[in-house]
């Protein structure tokens, strides 16, 4: 397995260009099965997961092709197959994000449970729940969710909580379902956002995106539109963060700042000078942060997926941070490899007291799901001499070229090959 080297204490200078966003990439792809026209999407990013969600889409049937620059054409004509197979799901949750579109386009789907992953249970009920209050049949089968419906009829659905895949899932399934659907206590992320914003190009009806109620008039059929992928607002965040730890000055291009609100106040407490115009972010930071405790929530909050990233750069603050997780029940593994590199962290349920060390000292760490790898990666370039990051396949699910972008600013980091290894 690849790994990387860094050699801290180099200060980040320079600009790093934002790719398009996971999160907003993974439905859209999904997304692409709601009509047999084609889908153009720009600025789609080239990671592991993107090319699992290509190669889940092509097993059913879905020709795509990822040509340069992040542009994927996408075409559903000639789906054969409406199963998502469980030697793809278990590597990818978001391979659920297939149910509602195959259900509501096709009346039938078979889709492996993801069952439990690296950062807690993560359960699907609430996609279940949904789709059954439209109508569907739902059966657990030797390991698969099968599914059924003639057409779905649109219901009105409150989820039990939050829930970002639950709510793009529903708003796939509502869009080509007969008549109105609303959903309660939707998630407003702005990758929701995103997807909305594609279906409406490809003739769906929806309101409210973006708040906790939207509304889904369906349709009978979808067409084919071409969309742009929203910023990567976590890549950007995990960007400042190495900077707020390394110190420095960067300017993120192709970035979202409006998607970031909490993030950027966040780290305007820790000490960074943060100006942002509508497509960038210029950062710098001189000095030692300050400790800054925080609850992670739901968007408009700040993003649990900022979680270890923030408190990798709290682990060298000056003072304590109290930092609550309140999204997962278990999205703390980066902290047992933090104490490796000398930080001081106590954790208590989903509290974690950090109190700032001077300094880090490099280590061999091993990263345990996608963020926890960012956050040791940051820490890796504020520690004194070389650090190690093991296992960085969960970086390779959701960063591109991570490492290439932050030698491009001056940091000491390598990848070292498998082969090499
Ligand atoms: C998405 C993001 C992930 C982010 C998370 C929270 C994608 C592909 N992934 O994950 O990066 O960390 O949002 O912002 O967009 N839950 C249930 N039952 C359900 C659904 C969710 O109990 O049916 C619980 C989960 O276990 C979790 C909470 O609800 O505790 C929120 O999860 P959810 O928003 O669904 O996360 P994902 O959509 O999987």
């Amino acid at each position: 397995m690849d790994k990387l080297q860094i050699v801290g204490g180099n200060r980040l200078n320079g600009e790093i260009t934002v790719s398009g966003a996971k999160n907003a990439a993974l439905p859209i792809l999904c997304a692409s099965l709601l009509t047999a026209d084609t889908i153009t999407l720009q600025n789609v990013p080239d990671l592991n997961d993107i090319g699992t969600t290509l190669r889940l889409l092509g097993r059913m049937g879905v020709q795509s092709e990822h040509g340069h620059d992040g542009v994927v054409q996408l075409n559903a004509a000639q789906v054969h197959s409406l199963e998502a197979p469980y030697e793809l799901v278990k590597t990818m949750r978001a391979s659920i994000l297939v149910l509602g579109p195959l259900l509501s386009r096709f009346g039938e789907a078979r889709v492996s449970l993801p069952g439990g992953c690296a950062i807690g249970q993560r359960p699907v009920d609430q996609h279940i729940k949904g789709l059954e209050a439209m109508g569907a049949e739902i059966k657990i089968e030797h390991g698969f969710v099968v599914a059924k419906a003639k057409r779905l009829k649109g219901a009105s659905i409150r989820t039990d909580m939050v829930t970002v895949t639950g709510t793009e899932n529903l708003m796939m399934a509502a869009v080509l379902a007969e008549g109105r659907t609303t959903l309660e206590n939707a998630a407003r992320e702005p990758e929701i956002v995103d997807l909305a914003e594609l279906l409406i190009k490809m003739g769906a009806r929806i309101q409210g995106h973006g708040g906790d109620r939207i509304t889904i008039d369906g349709v009978d059929a979808l067409h084919g539109a071409s969309h742009q992928v929203v910023a990567d607002r976590i890549e950007a965040g995990t960007f400042l963060c190495a900077v707020g730890a390394a110190g420095g000055e960067i300017v993120l291009r192709r970035a979202a700042p409006g998607t970031m609100g909490a993030t950027l106040d966040k780290l305007q407490e820790a000490g960074l000078s943060i100006e942002c115009g509508d497509d960038w972010i210029r950062c710098s930071m001189n000095k030692r942060p300050r400790a800054t405790g925080f609850r992670t929530r739901e968007y408009p909050g700040l993003p649990t997926d900022m979680q270890a990233q923030l408190m990798a750069l709290n682990t060298i603050a000056d003072g304590t941070a109290v930092i609550v997780e309140n999204i997962f029940e278990n999205r703390y593994m980066h902290v047992q490899e933090l104490v490796r590199m000398g930080a001081q962290i106590d954790i208590d349920g989903h509290t974690a007291v950090v109190t700032g060390v001077p300094q880090l000292s490099g280590a061999t760490v091993m990263a345990t799901d996608l963020r926890a790898s960012a956050s040791l990666v940051i820490a890796g370039l504020a520690a004194f001499g070389e650090t190690t990051v093991e296992r960085i396949y969960h970086l390779d699910r959701g960063y591109e070229r991570m490492e290439e972008k932050l030698r491009s600013v001056g940091a000491n980091i390598q990848r070292v090959k498998r082969e090499a290894a």
